[in-house]
């Protein structure tokens, strides 16, 4: 599981796995941030945790510094869980059908950033997420999973983004 920030949605994954036939297990988490709360929290758990700082290397030299840390966890898939780079297309090419991505939006809707402010400026009565299969071509790839979440009159970006967490965390099985 490659992470940046907080890493809740890679903590649901966790505690997913941990349910009796549950079909995956978590074997790594890795970011691109030495300071991400998640790597704390997966260490805590017992995880490995790999991090790498992308800053003064190139998109392809980080890359393969992250996916030989995925190669040496034995993982067979990876789940980008608010993993917030752009990969290579040759990384993206050799795991295909086996990354997938969750999305902060109903796709094809909002694809890239700021999902949460430009839903709310469209009027949009409902956000969501979606967990889809990762592609060269961003946050384009087959839609395995979406949930909706409403819009409220008071929601700003914050507040929307809390909700469409909680509906995030029970994308997994
Ligand atoms: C999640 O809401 C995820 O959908 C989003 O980042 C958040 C990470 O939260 N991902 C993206 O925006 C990817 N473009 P978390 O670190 O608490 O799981």
């Amino acid at each position: 599981v490659l992470i940046s920030g907080a890493g809740t949605n890679m903590a649901a994954l966790v505690y997913a796995s941990r349910i009796t036939g549950c079909p995956y297990e978590v074997v790594l988490v890795a970011s691109n941030d030495p300071e991400a709360a998640g790597l704390a929290f997966a260490a805590s758990e017992g995880i490995a945790i790999f991090s790498l700082p992308h800053r003064g290397l190139t998109r392809a030299d980080h890359d393969a510094a992250m996916e030989a840390a995925v190669r040496q966890a034995g993982a067979d898939h990876i789940v980008l869980a608010g993993y917030m780079r752009i990969l290579s297309d040759g990384f993206v090419e050799r795991w295909e059908g086996r990354m997938l991505n969750i999305h902060p939006s109903l796709l094809p809707k909002y694809k890239g950033l700021d999902t949460h402010g430009r839903a709310i400026a469209a009027g949009d009565s409902h956000a969501g997420t979606s967990v889809h299969l990762v592609t060269p071509e961003l946050d384009a790839g087959e839609v395995l999973a979406q949930i909706a979440v409403p819009i409220t009159p008071a929601d700003t970006p914050e507040t929307l983004a809390e909700r469409v967490k909680l509906a995030e965390h029970q994308l997994y099985p």
